[in-house]
Protein backbone atom coordinates (compact mmCIF):
# COMPACT_ATOMS: atom_id res chain seq x y z
CA UNK A 1 0.00 0.00 0.00
CA UNK A 2 1.36 3.46 -0.87
CA UNK A 3 0.62 5.84 1.47
CA UNK A 4 1.10 9.93 -0.06
CA UNK A 5 0.88 12.85 2.54
CA UNK A 6 -0.82 15.15 0.38
CA UNK A 7 -1.16 18.04 3.27
CA UNK A 8 -0.41 17.61 6.92
CA UNK A 9 -1.99 20.65 8.58
CA UNK A 10 -4.80 21.05 10.32
CA UNK A 11 -7.69 23.78 8.95
CA UNK A 12 -5.76 26.83 8.12
CA UNK A 13 -2.68 25.34 7.42
CA UNK A 14 0.68 26.60 8.08
CA UNK A 15 1.66 29.02 7.94
CA UNK A 16 -2.33 30.25 8.54
CA UNK A 17 -3.11 33.39 6.20
CA UNK A 18 -4.02 35.72 9.00
CA UNK A 19 -1.84 34.64 11.48
CA UNK A 20 0.60 36.45 13.29
CA UNK A 21 1.47 33.79 16.28
CA UNK A 22 5.33 33.04 16.82
CA UNK A 23 5.11 29.83 14.53
CA UNK A 24 3.81 31.30 11.47
CA UNK A 25 5.53 34.62 11.65
CA UNK A 26 8.36 32.09 12.05
CA UNK A 27 8.22 30.28 9.26
CA UNK A 28 7.42 33.50 7.14
CA UNK A 29 10.43 35.38 8.43
CA UNK A 30 12.94 32.48 8.45
CA UNK A 31 13.64 32.51 12.28
CA UNK A 32 11.87 29.37 13.05
CA UNK A 33 13.26 25.66 11.55
CA UNK A 34 10.17 24.53 10.21
CA UNK A 35 8.58 23.18 7.49
CA UNK A 36 5.31 25.02 5.65
CA UNK A 37 2.44 22.54 5.51
CA UNK A 38 -1.07 22.34 3.72
CA UNK A 39 -4.43 21.81 4.99
CA UNK A 40 -4.79 17.29 5.78
CA UNK A 41 -5.51 15.09 2.85
CA UNK A 42 -3.76 11.70 2.34
CA UNK A 43 -3.76 9.79 -1.02
CA UNK A 44 -3.84 5.88 -1.20
CA UNK A 45 -3.07 3.57 -3.98
CA UNK A 46 -2.21 -0.29 -3.97
CA UNK A 47 -0.38 -0.12 -7.38
CA UNK A 48 0.95 3.63 -7.39
CA UNK A 49 -0.98 4.18 -10.80
CA UNK A 50 -4.88 4.25 -9.47
CA UNK A 51 -5.25 6.78 -5.97
CA UNK A 52 -8.40 7.20 -3.52
CA UNK A 53 -8.12 10.38 -1.19
CA UNK A 54 -9.14 10.71 2.10
CA UNK A 55 -10.45 14.14 2.23
CA UNK A 56 -9.78 16.68 -0.28
CA UNK A 57 -8.84 20.21 1.49
CA UNK A 58 -9.15 23.35 0.15
CA UNK A 59 -5.33 23.24 -0.77
CA UNK A 60 -5.61 20.26 -3.16
CA UNK A 61 -4.93 22.37 -6.29
CA UNK A 62 -1.59 22.89 -5.57
CA UNK A 63 -1.28 19.45 -3.42
CA UNK A 64 -2.36 17.86 -6.93
CA UNK A 65 0.85 19.63 -8.21
CA UNK A 66 2.89 18.58 -5.92
CA UNK A 67 2.76 15.23 -7.02
CA UNK A 68 3.21 13.67 -10.15
CA UNK A 69 1.31 10.48 -9.92
CA UNK A 70 -1.96 12.40 -9.92
CA UNK A 71 -1.34 14.07 -12.80
CA UNK A 72 -3.13 13.73 -16.22
CA UNK A 73 -0.81 10.97 -17.83
CA UNK A 74 -3.21 9.01 -20.04
CA UNK A 75 -5.79 11.07 -21.76
CA UNK A 76 -6.75 15.10 -22.67
CA UNK A 77 -8.41 15.54 -19.66
CA UNK A 78 -7.55 12.45 -17.49
CA UNK A 79 -6.92 12.11 -13.15
CA UNK A 80 -5.41 9.34 -11.44
CA UNK A 81 -7.96 9.94 -8.57
CA UNK A 82 -10.48 6.88 -8.81
CA UNK A 83 -12.18 8.09 -5.71
CA UNK A 84 -12.59 10.20 -2.72
CA UNK A 85 -13.69 9.14 0.95
CA UNK A 86 -14.53 11.94 3.61
CA UNK A 87 -13.36 11.28 7.66
CA UNK A 88 -16.24 13.85 8.29
CA UNK A 89 -17.71 17.19 6.95
CA UNK A 90 -15.23 19.70 8.14
CA UNK A 91 -14.25 22.51 5.62
CA UNK A 92 -10.74 21.59 5.88
CA UNK A 93 -11.85 18.02 4.26
CA UNK A 94 -14.19 18.56 1.96
CA UNK A 95 -13.74 21.99 0.20
CA UNK A 96 -11.54 20.82 -2.39
CA UNK A 97 -14.31 18.78 -4.17
CA UNK A 98 -15.42 22.56 -5.47
CA UNK A 99 -11.57 22.26 -7.07
CA UNK A 100 -12.50 18.82 -8.37
CA UNK A 101 -15.28 20.32 -10.29
CA UNK A 102 -14.28 20.11 -14.18
CA UNK A 103 -13.21 16.38 -13.49
CA UNK A 104 -16.83 15.48 -12.63
CA UNK A 105 -18.52 12.69 -12.01
CA UNK A 106 -16.52 11.75 -8.86
CA UNK A 107 -17.41 8.61 -6.34
CA UNK A 108 -17.59 10.18 -2.97
CA UNK A 109 -17.62 7.70 -0.08
CA UNK A 110 -18.90 8.99 3.06
CA UNK A 111 -21.47 8.22 5.89
CA UNK A 112 -25.50 8.95 5.88
CA UNK A 113 -25.05 11.98 8.42
CA UNK A 114 -22.22 13.52 6.75
CA UNK A 115 -24.25 13.19 3.17
CA UNK A 116 -26.66 14.75 5.06
CA UNK A 117 -24.53 17.57 5.88
CA UNK A 118 -23.50 17.99 2.89
CA UNK A 119 -27.00 18.43 1.25
CA UNK A 120 -27.56 21.11 3.25
CA UNK A 121 -25.57 23.34 5.92
CA UNK A 122 -22.94 23.03 2.66
CA UNK A 123 -24.88 21.34 -0.52
CA UNK A 124 -21.78 20.27 -2.26
CA UNK A 125 -23.60 17.35 -3.22
CA UNK A 126 -26.92 19.63 -4.94
CA UNK A 127 -24.40 22.18 -5.91
CA UNK A 128 -22.17 20.15 -7.84
CA UNK A 129 -25.02 18.03 -9.61
CA UNK A 130 -24.75 21.03 -12.04
CA UNK A 131 -21.47 19.81 -13.40
CA UNK A 132 -21.59 16.48 -15.85
CA UNK A 133 -23.12 14.00 -12.81
CA UNK A 134 -21.46 15.82 -9.76
CA UNK A 135 -20.38 13.89 -6.96
CA UNK A 136 -21.91 10.16 -6.87
CA UNK A 137 -22.51 9.25 -3.38
CA UNK A 138 -21.04 5.56 -1.91
CA UNK A 139 -22.62 5.15 0.93
CA UNK A 140 -20.08 4.49 3.92
CA UNK A 141 -22.01 2.04 6.14
CA UNK A 142 -21.33 1.72 10.08
CA UNK A 143 -21.67 -2.10 10.18
CA UNK A 144 -17.38 -2.75 9.93
CA UNK A 145 -17.83 -4.46 6.85
CA UNK A 146 -15.21 -3.86 4.54
CA UNK A 147 -15.36 -1.91 1.19
CA UNK A 148 -13.31 -1.73 -1.95
CA UNK A 149 -12.74 0.65 -4.22
CA UNK A 150 -13.03 -0.89 -7.48
CA UNK A 151 -9.47 1.23 -8.92
CA UNK A 152 -7.68 -0.15 -5.86
CA UNK A 153 -9.17 -3.88 -5.54
CA UNK A 154 -6.29 -5.24 -3.56
CA UNK A 155 -7.05 -2.80 -0.24
CA UNK A 156 -9.84 -3.34 1.69
CA UNK A 157 -12.11 -0.17 3.61
CA UNK A 158 -13.52 -0.56 6.88
CA UNK A 159 -15.02 2.62 8.60
CA UNK A 160 -14.86 3.24 12.28
CA UNK A 161 -17.28 5.99 14.21
CA UNK A 162 -15.30 7.97 16.12
CA UNK A 163 -15.79 10.33 18.97
CA UNK A 164 -14.35 13.77 18.06
CA UNK A 165 -17.26 16.46 16.63
CA UNK A 166 -19.43 17.71 13.86
CA UNK A 167 -18.11 21.25 11.91
CA UNK A 168 -19.15 23.93 13.42
CA UNK A 169 -22.26 25.03 10.51
CA UNK A 170 -23.63 21.47 11.73
CA UNK A 171 -26.62 20.65 13.34
CA UNK A 172 -24.74 18.17 14.90
CA UNK A 173 -22.53 20.27 16.18
CA UNK A 174 -21.92 19.97 20.08
CA UNK A 175 -23.73 16.10 20.06
CA UNK A 176 -22.17 14.73 17.35
CA UNK A 177 -23.34 11.10 16.85
CA UNK A 178 -21.78 7.91 15.12
CA UNK A 179 -21.08 9.07 11.71
CA UNK A 180 -20.16 12.58 12.34
CA UNK A 181 -16.91 11.01 12.30
CA UNK A 182 -15.15 8.26 11.30
CA UNK A 183 -11.46 6.75 11.09
CA UNK A 184 -10.61 4.14 8.13
CA UNK A 185 -8.44 1.04 8.83
CA UNK A 186 -7.12 -0.13 5.41
CA UNK A 187 -5.66 -3.03 4.69
CA UNK A 188 -3.66 -4.57 1.77
CA UNK A 189 -5.16 -7.96 1.21
CA UNK A 190 -2.13 -9.00 -0.15
CA UNK A 191 0.88 -7.51 1.89
CA UNK A 192 -1.55 -8.12 4.84
CA UNK A 193 -0.10 -4.63 5.88
CA UNK A 194 -3.00 -1.96 7.33
CA UNK A 195 -3.21 1.48 8.38
CA UNK A 196 -5.20 3.07 10.81
CA UNK A 197 -6.64 6.97 9.66
CA UNK A 198 -7.91 9.12 12.22
CA UNK A 199 -7.22 12.73 11.29
CA UNK A 200 -9.87 13.43 13.93
CA UNK A 201 -9.69 11.40 17.21
CA UNK A 202 -11.37 13.25 20.41
CA UNK A 203 -11.43 10.42 22.45
CA UNK A 204 -10.31 6.52 22.00
CA UNK A 205 -12.65 4.34 23.06
CA UNK A 206 -11.82 0.60 23.73
CA UNK A 207 -13.00 0.00 19.60
CA UNK A 208 -10.38 2.35 18.63
CA UNK A 209 -7.63 0.65 20.88
CA UNK A 210 -8.44 -2.90 19.45
CA UNK A 211 -8.22 -1.29 15.70
CA UNK A 212 -5.21 0.49 16.35
CA UNK A 213 -3.83 -2.57 18.21
CA UNK A 214 -4.01 -4.53 14.59
CA UNK A 215 -2.82 -1.65 12.61
CA UNK A 216 1.05 -1.75 11.34
CA UNK A 217 0.84 1.98 11.27
CA UNK A 218 -1.12 4.81 13.19
CA UNK A 219 -1.64 8.18 11.52
CA UNK A 220 -3.43 9.99 13.92
CA UNK A 221 -4.74 13.65 14.93
CA UNK A 222 -2.30 15.80 16.15
CA UNK A 223 -3.76 19.12 15.97
CA UNK A 224 -2.79 20.24 19.37
CA UNK A 225 -0.10 19.72 21.98
CA UNK A 226 -2.11 20.96 24.69
CA UNK A 227 -5.34 21.16 25.21
CA UNK A 228 -5.52 25.00 25.68
CA UNK A 229 -2.93 25.53 23.34
CA UNK A 230 -5.29 27.68 21.32
CA UNK A 231 -5.64 29.89 24.29
CA UNK A 232 -2.75 30.41 25.60
CA UNK A 233 -1.56 31.47 22.24
CA UNK A 234 -4.18 34.02 22.53
CA UNK A 235 -5.67 33.56 19.54
CA UNK A 236 -8.89 31.49 20.41
CA UNK A 237 -11.17 30.69 22.77
CA UNK A 238 -12.03 26.33 22.06
CA UNK A 239 -10.61 24.06 24.17
CA UNK A 240 -9.33 20.65 21.82
CA UNK A 241 -11.69 18.71 23.77
CA UNK A 242 -14.41 21.05 22.57
CA UNK A 243 -13.26 21.48 19.18
CA UNK A 244 -12.89 16.94 19.16
CA UNK A 245 -9.33 16.48 18.78
CA UNK A 246 -7.25 14.74 21.67
CA UNK A 247 -4.42 16.97 22.46
CA UNK A 248 -0.49 14.79 22.51
CA UNK A 249 0.15 16.18 26.40
CA UNK A 250 -1.64 15.91 30.08
CA UNK A 251 -2.95 12.78 31.97
CA UNK A 252 -4.95 10.63 29.13
CA UNK A 253 -3.60 12.34 26.16
CA UNK A 254 -2.33 10.74 22.50
CA UNK A 255 1.40 10.38 24.26
CA UNK A 256 0.00 8.47 27.40
CA UNK A 257 -2.41 6.36 24.62
CA UNK A 258 0.45 5.80 22.32
CA UNK A 259 3.02 3.67 25.23
CA UNK A 260 0.81 0.96 24.36
CA UNK A 261 1.62 0.70 21.02
CA UNK A 262 5.11 0.18 20.65
CA UNK A 263 4.98 -2.29 17.74
CA UNK A 264 3.28 -0.35 15.31
CA UNK A 265 4.69 2.82 13.00
CA UNK A 266 3.50 6.02 15.01
CA UNK A 267 2.58 9.43 12.93
CA UNK A 268 0.63 12.23 14.04
CA UNK A 269 -1.08 14.76 11.09
CA UNK A 270 -3.39 17.29 11.15
CA UNK A 271 -1.07 19.35 12.90
CA UNK A 272 -2.35 23.41 14.00
CA UNK A 273 0.01 25.70 12.97
CA UNK A 274 0.01 26.54 16.84
CA UNK A 275 1.35 23.15 17.59
CA UNK A 276 5.00 23.34 19.04
CA UNK A 277 6.11 20.20 17.71
CA UNK A 278 5.99 22.16 14.27
CA UNK A 279 8.95 23.98 15.60
CA UNK A 280 11.72 21.52 14.84
CA UNK A 281 14.01 22.69 17.40
CA UNK A 282 11.28 22.44 20.06
CA UNK A 283 11.54 20.54 23.56
CA UNK A 284 8.42 19.00 22.05
CA UNK A 285 9.26 17.73 19.23
CA UNK A 286 12.35 15.86 21.19
CA UNK A 287 10.10 14.41 23.04
CA UNK A 288 8.03 12.96 20.03
CA UNK A 289 11.17 11.84 18.79
CA UNK A 290 12.11 10.01 22.29
CA UNK A 291 8.74 8.15 21.92
CA UNK A 292 9.26 7.06 18.14
CA UNK A 293 6.35 9.56 17.25
CA UNK A 294 6.91 10.90 13.87
CA UNK A 295 5.46 14.18 12.79
CA UNK A 296 3.90 14.02 9.09
CA UNK A 297 4.49 16.35 6.61
CA UNK A 298 3.75 17.29 2.90
CA UNK A 299 4.77 15.11 0.38
CA UNK A 300 5.47 12.28 2.99
CA UNK A 301 5.78 8.81 1.35
CA UNK A 302 4.76 5.68 3.50
CA UNK A 303 4.99 2.06 1.84
CA UNK A 304 3.43 -0.49 3.94
C1 LIG B 1 -11.40 20.97 12.92
O1 LIG B 1 -10.59 20.11 12.59
O2 LIG B 1 -11.82 21.04 14.10
C2 LIG B 1 -11.92 21.93 11.89
O3 LIG B 1 -11.40 21.61 10.65
C3 LIG B 1 -11.64 23.34 12.26
C4 LIG B 1 -11.97 24.25 11.11
O4 LIG B 1 -13.15 24.46 10.80
O5 LIG B 1 -11.05 24.78 10.49
MN1 LIG C 1 -9.78 20.10 10.65
ZN1 LIG D 1 -0.36 30.82 13.81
Amino acid sequence: MHIRVLGSAAGGGFPQWNCNCRQCAGVRNGSLRAQRRTQSSIALSDDGVDWVLCNASPDIRAQLESFAPLQPARRLRDSAIAGVVLMDSQIDHCTGLLSLREGCPHNVWCTERVHQDLNTGFPLFTMLSHWNGGLQWQPVRLNREPFRIAACYHLRFCAIPLISNAPPYSPNRGNPQPGDNIGLFIEDQRSGASLFYAPGLGQVDEEVLGWMQRADCLLLDGTLWRDDEMRLCEVGHSLGSEMGHLAQSGPGGMLEVLEAFPRQRKVLIHINNTNPILDEDSAERALLARRGIEVAYDGMDIVL
